[in-house]
């Protein structure tokens, strides 16, 4: 057992996404789903031994000050540090101090890198030693799949395979190999009213989701080959289809799940029409909630940003970009 840790993971984003699940409590997905990993959308997780005391968990604010967690986000980061802690049999219980560099819980993948960094920190400071194979189905086991994708950088695969949907997330490529940008378009940065979990749940409910899981497979063998070949305009309509069917299927579950806002559709046409009217290489994804991802090259994200900004709905912009994947450092929560 070691000292203070501190892991650092980024948010990632799907292109072909990991919508309704074939064992909700463990993460076991019906399908791979393939994502990007952001660069500057984050979190920090600082993990401290706290020998004579329970497992306490903490957020941090932008200043240092540290609050206690509320119950509803505490309870599953406790639940994730007592499974890893048996996984490495036994251990101190833990201080764990967290901060996301970006809103929480607004359809910007906060559990995927919030619950690669828990794992990360934990593995290390229980002295688990995982390979990256298993280290990203310790982070799946957190009831956040999307976690594992944020466990490696550059384009990712989670599961690998899929004949083996308990299996470990892979890396397609790393980051260099495709300088893609992400423009996000925040519509309502507030926490969504439904969970992504709920979410997830209700899905199968949903006439389309039978449909879907026909359909994914070759969207999966497209997106990987838009990839392969650096290729924006086979990847694109992809992704399009992908966020519009997620949110298909959660209008069609019952009962329904409506994430998009007014500002989500305003957003939609926007990026349709930089694309008919200026020739602008963008396409927009969306995850559970109305905020925007506009995927495009170097060369076009001023004007995207410029065109985001210009619409009242868009309460800000962020940009991000591909990024290498989680890391350890030294600058401690705690
Ligand atoms: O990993 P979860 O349970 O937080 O679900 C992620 C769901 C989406 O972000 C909407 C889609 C995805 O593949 O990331």
């Amino acid at each position: 057992m070691s000292g203070t840790v501190t892991a650092v993971a980024p948010s990632n984003l799907a292109f072909v996404k990991y919508w309704g699940a074939r064992d909700l409590e463990r993460a076991i997905p019906r399908h791979p789903s393939v994502s990007m990993a952001l660069s500057r959308c984050r979190s920090r997780c600082t993990v401290a031994p706290r020998p004579d005391d329970g497992d306490e968990v903490l957020l941090a604010r932008e200043g240092g000050e540290l609050e206690v967690a509320p119950e509803d986000f505490a309870e599953p980061v406790l639940r994730h540090v007592e499974r890893l802690r048996r996984r490495a049999g036994g251990g101190a219980s833990l201080r764990v101090a967290t901060r996301n560099n970006f809103p929480t819980g607004a359809g910007l993948a906060s559990s995927a890198s919030g619950f690669a960094a828990l794992t990360m920190a934990c593995a290390r400071v229980f002295g688990l030693q995982p390979s990256p194979e298993e280290l990203s189905v310790l982070a799946r086991s957190s009831g956040s799949g999307s976690a594992a994708r944020s466990t490696l950088g550059g384009y990712v695969q989670w599961p690998e395979s899929d004949d083996d949907l308990e299996g470990a997330a892979a890396r397609l490529a790393p980051a260099e190999h495709w300088d893609l940008r992400d423009v996000v378009a925040l519509v309502d940065p507030g926490r969504k009213e439904v969970s992504s979990r709920e979410g997830h749940r209700r899905a199968e409910s949903s006439p389309h989701f039978r449909r879907r899981l026909q359909l994914v497979p070759e969207r999966l063998a497209e997106v990987r080959g838009a990839i392969r070949e650096r290729d924006l305009r086979r990847l694109g309509p992809v992704l399009e289809t992908e966020a519009v069917e997620l949110h298909l299927v959660a209008m069609s579950s019952r009962p329904p799940v409506f994430y998009w806002s007014p500002g989500t559709l305003r957003v939609m046409e926007a990026v349709r029409s930089l694309r008919t009217e200026e020739g602008i290489g963008a396409y927009y994804t969306i995850d559970a909630g109305p905020n925007v991802h506009v995927i495009c090259r170097p060369q076009d994200e001023e004007r995207v940003v410029e065109r985001m900004r210009a619409l009242r709905p868009v309460r800000s912009v962020l940009r991000d970009r591909v990024g290498a994947g989680p890391r350890y450092d030294g600058e401690h929560l705690l």
